[in-house]
């Protein structure tokens, strides 16, 4: 009995160095996490896109093409979703990812 807990419980310690690396560096660019997760609404013709276009300037509507999007903004709609946009969880981007993705986004067009 005591023997079969220990063989359940080994797995877990085998793993634990595992998520402790990939929780702390970014594994994914920030150009693949976007390409991937969200420039299927963001870009040109995109839900995210259309959206968008009903409230912000007029050649603003796609991410990648703002004069401006603050990082902390980015990682809080992100994290939160804003309206019909879903949020991702640290599991789906780390927050790691999630920083490298919000500063690449701001800096891509300026
Ligand atoms: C399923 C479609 C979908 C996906 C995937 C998606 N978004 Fe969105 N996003 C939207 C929609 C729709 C809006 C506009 C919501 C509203 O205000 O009505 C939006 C809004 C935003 C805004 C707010 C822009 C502004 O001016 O207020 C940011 C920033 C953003 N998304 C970033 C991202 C990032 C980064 C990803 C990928 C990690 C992503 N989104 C993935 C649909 C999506």
């Amino acid at each position: 009995m005591r023997l079969k807990l220990i063989a359940a419980a080994l797995p877990l310690v085998a793993l634990a160095p595992v998520a402790v690396q990939s929780a702390g560096q970014p594994s994914r660019s920030p150009e693949e996490i976007y390409t991937t997760r969200c420039a299927y609404c963001h870009e040109a013709g995109g839900w995210g896109t259309r959206a968008l276009a009903k409230r912000v300037p007029a050649g603003e509507a796609e991410l990648r093409n703002r004069s401006s999007l603050p990082p902390a903004y980015t990682i809080a709609v992100v994290r939160r979703g804003i309206g019909a946009m879903p949020q991702f969880t640290p599991t789906e981007l780390t927050d790691a990812e999630l920083e490298a993705l919000a500063n690449w986004l701001d800096r891509g067009n300026r």
